[in-house]
């Protein structure tokens, strides 16, 4: 008769659930891959704080994109917990003296909340991907799945459908990037976080970028990451009009707001990554006033822009870093040791027709 494995003190279950958290909350997608994020363990919670000597100055002044990114880290960590079998309260913005200190989980008694923890095992087989993808898009079923998704985190989710708002979402996209790659000190800070060297464990690798040869005429440009004429990906990624695009959008315009969409993009992200599907942001349109504004009053007058997302099938595509545990993670009781993000294949292994 084989012997059960013996059960953990609730109290060392709750130590597991709490270090599995902070390994989740760390594969999050970040704006740049800068990890916005400083963890810190405490016995019976984990505080999620933002690193603002993180903050993209110029593409990001406001800090949407570093939240969103907190929230995505946030999402994981919750799906750790749910994983884990334990249920968790939430405090969002919990000290009015430290803004900073943009959530607190608490695992706690009660039951896991079902739909967070079957997510969980997706969370390192997410990734960007900017390679072209294939004709499918995505279906009207699965779309009601990500709008719920997204308002389970109260963010709302629109599909961009419509033929003429997706030419307008092309125009202001072209717009928008042209407006940052015109700003020496946009240029400066992208060049920065794309020639990281490894030991830092962060930015936007080139490997996992399109090689751009100057001949790109996306209808819907993809951030062009390519600083060191070296990206991997090949150069033709098709964004077009073809594609599925949803956009992101807060009910308000605030820190909070903010927050719970970068845990709606996770969601969303997760939920299309267990169903084989792949996605990547492509935000210059909501990061540029003028255009923010415009895509605002066509597309979502009742919320406020905040991420866009090109969704559909694409093979798998190299992995980018993660900087070293100890570094973005306080009051762990594991021996420091260097976190490798392990470059695990896509969630699909499908690969689009070559054209
Ligand atoms: C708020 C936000 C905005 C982003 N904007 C873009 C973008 O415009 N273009 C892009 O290719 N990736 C974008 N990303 C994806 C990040 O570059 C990506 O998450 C990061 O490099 C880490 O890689 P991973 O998602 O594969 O883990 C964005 C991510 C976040 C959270």
């Amino acid at each position: 008769m084989s012997v059960p494995p013996p059960r953990p003190a609730p109290g060392a279950a709750l130590t597991a659930a709490l270090e599995a958290a902070a390994d989740r909350a760390v594969l999050a997608p970040s704006v740049h891959n800068t990890q916005p994020w400083r963890l810190v363990l405490h016995g019976d919670r984990l505080e999620l704080h933002a690193d603002r000597s993180r903050q993209l100055t110029v593409l990001d002044p406001r800090g949407r994109a570093l939240a969103q990114s907190v929230g995505a880290a946030l999402l994981n960590a919750r799906a750790a917990v749910a994983a884990a079998g334990f249920a968790a309260a939430v405090d969002r913005l919990p000290d009015r003296d430290d803004p900073d200190l943009l959530a607190v989980l608490r695992p706690g008694p009660g039951p896991a909340d079902a739909s967070l923890a079957r997510l969980d095992a997706a969370v390192p087989l997410r990734h960007t991907n900017r390679r072209r993808f294939g004709e499918e898009r995505v279906p009207d079923e699965l779309l009601r799945v990500l709008v719920e998704a997204a308002d389970a985190e109260d963010t709302l989710l629109v599909p961009v459908d419509r033929p003429d708002h997706l030419d307008l979402l092309g125009r202001l996209q072209r717009t928008a990037d042209g407006i940052q790659n015109a700003d020496p000190a946009y240029r400066a800070e992208l060049r920065r976080w794309t020639t990281r060297s490894a030991d830092q464990g962060d930015g936007v690798p080139p490997e996992a970028v399109a090689h751009v040869d100057g001949r790109q005429h996306d209808a819907l440009p993809l951030r062009d990451f390519d600083t060191t004429g070296s990206g991997g990906l090949p150069a033709r990624t098709g964004s077009g009009t073809a594609q599925t695009v949803v956009l992101l959008a807060g009910r308000t315009d605030d820190l909070l707001a903010w927050l719970r969409a970068g845990e709606a993009l996770e969601r969303v992200l997760l939920e299309l990554t267990t169903r084989g599907w792949v996605a990547a942001p492509m935000t210059q349109a909501v990061e540029v006033p003028l255009t923010r504004t415009q895509l605002r009053s066509a597309l979502v007058w009742h919320g406020h822009p905040l991420n866009l997302l090109r969704v559909g099938r694409a093979a798998p595509t190299p992995t980018t870093p993660r900087r070293r545990r100890d570094d973005a993670v306080r009051g762990s009781g594991r021996p420091p040791a260097p976190l490798r993000h392990p470059p695990v294949p896509g969630a699909t292994g499908w690969v689009p027709p070559v054209r």
